[in-house]
């Protein structure tokens, strides 16, 4: 039997023997005695009785063990022509300071604290200085807008809140104190404190009595030591986008994520010690979270940070300048930022100006990887191109080929097969088991592997409903797709209104909420449409109100701003239509899958169902305008 298969049925035939094996290569202060309690499923218990430190797996056992002098963190900063190496010595001792203030303003273990940072070291410092108190970070990627934000802080209610005085995009500045203000305005939970670093594009004004100086709070503070924490205490709460406005906070243990993710290093990504590794992600991301700040440093490696563009910073060879300069051994990024380079530099020419000899690997994920960019990156890097599936909920992949246990082929189209941990399935709509080849939901047999989500923040009946209810007995990923006679997956799409815009996930339906809220619309329906460059992008169709009387194009723009304003830039909502109906069944029921198949040109059958079939038609000519359905 191939040493993958052995490793994965291992992991089957036995979770808890299995797990408990791994968590003997991380630092407990007690180390647990059982593996995984199913007594309360779905919300099973990871190495219940363990106690653990994630700060500390992240850096004083690398300094304890001799490696403190090694860089723990490589920040790269095109944007504004800034780079810093800091070893591991030099972020504990960061850390342990900012523990400290935190500790300060009254934060200790439990305590939920805000992050809504730029990619700036920083940033990370704040999340680890939460993880060394046992207190539980959110982080809030910078391109959500205030409305979102205020949501998350009603939500995980914070003592504390660490943010910047701005972020940094190529086209503007993005100053974070105007939004954060807002954010803290509309909430109705009050913080106690904001702690807020001044960055030299942007000084931004402090409030007295709430806002304090990233700068003061440190020079004030003195350093403190990990707070072992249970196993099962959550590590963060990181918010998705589910199928409402109301976005889900996905809780994340301790012990299993130190576990899991310490093995997916030299497991799936196939790195040691002291090598460099770089997920070309957004820490407000579940991939940043993972790989740019636990994974590499709870396996000893140098990871790094990267406030800049595949593109545009200054060019098409920003990438491969990167691997070049730092000797990057393993890339992970999302298959948008590929086809942005290539969009530019089809011919790959930039590549001649570097030396990228490092690199062992290209790993993708965060949405589908088309064959044509599998196969470019493939040519022009001719390094192992590994696609893997994973989720916010999973915290790592559910499938991927497994490079530090076996190198299986590489077939186009498929993330690999399921990783030890995961026992995928196909089911159809009514959870009888699938044939090899059908299409069907994807779903993982329970129980989920350790590092994978424990609850949903304040909505355990939700976590429920939402995951566990309709296949009992499995996890519902939200994935459609097939698994073929090698095992190997295809995750073909969502079954739920998710989309992934540049793989960004976002919700149609908070989308919908934001344009519902417009005084003029009385019905709307959004969609993802495909996009060459971001995979998918939102487009919207509204009905006004009768009696509307505003001019068309004004509305459309006030409609576009109003979903940046609510939402945030990273929604990319750009295109709206407004029409006078909207096709829908004879129930009531908006049929979406149609008005998709018409934006994308695919092959589409009059539903049965249709209530006025000339709805239909003039979706089908507003689609035109907006550059869709071109056949
Ligand atoms: N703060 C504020 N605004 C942000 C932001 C941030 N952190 N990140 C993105 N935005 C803004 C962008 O400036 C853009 O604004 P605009 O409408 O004024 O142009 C908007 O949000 C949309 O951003 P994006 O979809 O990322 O498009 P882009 O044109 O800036 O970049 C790519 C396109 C493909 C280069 C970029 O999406 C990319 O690198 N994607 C990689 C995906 C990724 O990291 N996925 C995470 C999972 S691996
Ligand atoms: P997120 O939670 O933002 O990481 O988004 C997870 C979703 O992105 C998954 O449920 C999939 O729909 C999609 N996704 C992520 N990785 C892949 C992949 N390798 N192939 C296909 N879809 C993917």
């Amino acid at each position: 039997m191939s040493n993958y298969k052995s490793q994965h049925q291992l992991s089957i035939a036995d979770p808890s023997q299995y797990w408990l094996e791994a968590a003997k290569t991380v630092h407990w202060d007690k180390f647990p005695s059982v593996g995984v309690n199913t007594s309360q499923s779905p919300f099973n218990k990871w190495f219940e009785d363990g106690q653990i430190n994630a700060c500390y797996n992240a850096l004083d056992v690398h300094i304890d063990n001799g490696h403190g002098e090694r860089i723990a963190l490589i920040y790269d900063s095109p944007i504004t022509d800034t780079k810093r190496h800091i070893s591991y010595n030099e972020l504990r001792d960061d850390v342990a300071t900012f523990a400290g203030a935190l500790a300060a303003e009254g934060v200790s273990k439990g305590d939920r604290v805000l992050v809504y940072m730029p990619m700036i070291p920083e940033a990370i410092v704040a999340v680890l200085a939460c993880a060394r108190l046992g207190a539980v970070h959110s982080v809030v990627f910078g391109g959500f807008a205030s409305n979102e934000l205020a949501v998350r802080i009603d939500d995980c209610q914070p003592e504390v809140i660490v943010s910047a005085s701005c972020g940094i995009e190529p086209s503007r500045l993005v100053e974070y104190k105007p939004l954060l203000d807002q954010a803290i305005d509309m909430a109705s939970h009050k913080i106690r404190s904001c702690i807020l670093l001044q960055r030299p594009q942007v000084t931004a004004p402090l409030q007295a009595n709430r806002d304090k100086n990233w700068h003061d709070v440190i020079a004030n503070a003195s350093p403190v030591s990990c707070t072992p924490v249970n196993s099962t205490d959550p590590l963060y709460i990181l918010y998705t986008s589910g199928t409402t406005g109301q976005p889900k906070g996905v809780v994340r243990d301790t012990g299993g994520s130190v576990v899991s993710l310490k093995w997916s290093m030299k497991n799936i990504y196939d790195v040691e010690p002291g090598d460099v590794y770089w997920a070309a992600s957004d820490i407000g991301w579940v991939v940043g979270h993972s790989y740019i700040i636990y994974g590499p440093l709870f396996h000893g490696c140098t990871t790094v940070l990267y406030e800049g563009k595949p593109v545009g910073t200054p060019d098409a060879g920003a990438f491969w300048r990167m691997i070049d300069e730092h000797k990057i051994k393993v890339l992970f990024t999302a298959p948008t930022a590929f086809r942005a380079i290539k969009k530019v530099d089809p011919q790959g020419d930039f590549l001649n100006q570097y030396d990228i000899s490092s690199l062992q690997s290209l790993f993708l994920a965060g949405e589908r990887c088309d064959p044509d960019t599998l196969a470019w990156a493939q040519d022009k890097l001719k390094v192992d191109v590994i696609d893997h599936w994973w989720q916010t909920e999973t915290g790592w992949s559910i499938c991927a080929n497994c490079m530090g246990i076996e190198k299986l082929p590489v077939v186009s189209g498929s993330p690999s097969v399921a990783v030890p941990g995961y026992d995928l399935q196909v089911l159809s709509n009514d959870g009888t088991p699938l044939k090899t080849g059908d299409i069907g939901a994807l779903v993982i047999k329970l129980p989920l592997p350790p590092g994978t989500f424990i609850n949903l923040w304040n909505a355990p009946d939700r976590y429920k409903s939402a995951y566990f209810e309709k296949f009992p007995g499995y996890y519902e990923t939200g994935d459609a797709g097939y698994i073929d006679e090698n095992g190997y997956a295809f995750v073909m799409a969502r079954t739920d209104d998710v989309i992934n815009v540049a793989g960004h996930r976002l919700s149609t339906g908070a989308i919908e909420e934001a344009l519902a809220g417009h005084p003029d619309v009385a019905e709307c329906a959004v969609m993802g449409a495909h996009d060459e460059l971001k995979g998918q992008l939102p487009i919207g169709l509204v009905i006004l109100n009768d009696g509307s009387s505003k001019d068309h194009q004004a509305i459309e723009k006030e409609l576009v701003a109003r979903v940046r304003e609510t939402i945030g830039p990273v929604a990319a909502f750009k295109s709206v239509a407004i029409v006078s109906k909207l096709p829908k069944t004879r129930s009531g029921k908006i049929l979406r899958g149609t008005m998709r198949a018409i934006a994308d040109s695919n092959d589409w059958k009059m539903p049965a169902t249709i209530e006025d079939p000339s709805a239909l038609n003039e979706v089908s000519d507003a689609l035109q305008k907006l550059g869709y359905a071109k056949s």
